[in-house]
């Protein structure tokens, strides 16, 4: 079987990396065009460095190293020249050449021998492209507003002593912080529970954004999508070397995100997936952001004592409190 997801990411790596150079010589011709000079030093410093090269041949010969001294000069002036003339509009040779949108491995997708950090991104984008990876444009730790969090405190209201505020500032300080230890076995992972619309996929976003700007991967996928996924292949006679790969990506990725725990309909294959999942990556220190509408009370009463117990255990859980997000939004537009 031939490895489909990597053959396609290839593909679009050659397709974008030509892309660049087509636009950067179209970029050159226009500019020459507009300035012929620029050819014209051009067509020269490539006869004189032809006839450098020839000289170079012989170059034991005295009269011919003289020679060559003298097109080295020639050569020096022409490209001051050259350099000169690109000033004169704004320009550098640097404007010349392809932008490529990854510097790491000018879109190879390889560098120093290995697979540059972006492939392998793309490999795990291109195998969950219904996850809304995407939204981690909008949706990271720069865009993050503290503005939709109360300043109140209201113990009845919310439950906690802390204000809303308090509250998100300690939980972004911890998902920041998180971001970072992905590979520190003393990090615990993270359970988001709150009622919806309290920003929890938001913040899920920015720790998924943090960590994919640091070269590392991650899969966001929500619980009913993952777990179906993960019993469908269980059950599925003729697996493709690209499904044995997707599932084991589950296991493998640094950071597995999964969102809204609880909305899926369970059953006894469901919780076996989960269960495997949340043993599997713990055993091997990979960590886990799990965010649900429930409450650690319902887990436990809704789940398997297996799974709970490693919530309790593993996970570090953050309470998210405050008034829906969506709804506020709402208000302040009319
Ligand atoms: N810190 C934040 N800054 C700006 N917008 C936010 C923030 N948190 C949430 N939102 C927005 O509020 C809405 C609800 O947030 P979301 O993360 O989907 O809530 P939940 O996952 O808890 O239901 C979304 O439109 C999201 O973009
Ligand atoms: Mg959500
Ligand atoms: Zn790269």
């Amino acid at each position: 079987m031939q490895n489909t997801v990597f053959r396609k990411v290839e593909r679009d790596y050659n397709l974008k990396r030509q892309r660049a150079q087509n636009d950067a010589k179209l970029y050159k011709k226009n500019v020459y065009d507009e300035n012929p000079i620029l050819q014209e030093i051009e067509d020269e410093i490539n006869m004189i460095s032809l006839k450098s090269a020839k000289a170079r041949i012989f170059s034991d010969d005295l009269n011919r190293r003289k020679e060559q001294e003298k097109l080295e000069y020639k050569l020096n002036k022409l490209n001051c020249k050259y350099d000169d003339e690109l000033r004169k509009i704004g320009l550098t040779r640097e404007d010349f050449k392809p932008k490529y949108e990854c510097t790491k491995c000018n879109d190879t997708g390889f560098c120093d021998n290995k697979m540059c950090s972006c492939f392998n991104q793309e490999l795990i984008n291109e195998s969950f492209k219904q996850s809304n990876l995407a939204k981690i444009k909008e949706e990271n730790f720069e865009t993050f507003d503290f503005g939709y969090y109360s300043t109140c405190n209201n113990k009845e209201k919310y439950g906690i002593e802390k204000s809303p505020l308090e509250n998100i500032d300690g939980i972004r300080r911890l998902a920041y912080k998180f971001s970072h230890s992905l590979n520190d076995p003393e990090q615990k992972n993270l359970l988001f529970t709150g009622s919806t619309g309290l920003g929890k996929t938001f913040l899920a976003n920015c720790v998924a954004s943090e960590v994919i700007k640091h070269g590392k991967s991650v899969i966001y996928q929500t619980a009913p999508i993952l777990l179906d996924k993960m019993v469908e292949y269980k059950f599925k006679f003729n697996k493709t070397e690209s499904d044995i790969e997707d599932y084991d990506k589950i296991f493998d990725v640094d950071l597995l995100i999964i969102d809204d725990l609880g909305t899926e309909a369970m059953n006894s294959a469901k919780f076996s997936e989960l269960f495997n999942i949340l043993n599997t990556r713990i055993l091997r220190n990979k960590k886990i952001l799990i965010s649900t509408n429930l409450t650690p009370q319902e887990i436990k009463r809704e789940y398997e004592e297996r799974i709970f117990s490693r919530f309790v255990g593993d996970f570090i859980i953050c309470r998210f409190v405050g008034e829906d997000i969506r709804i506020l939004k709402k208000k302040m537009m009319k």
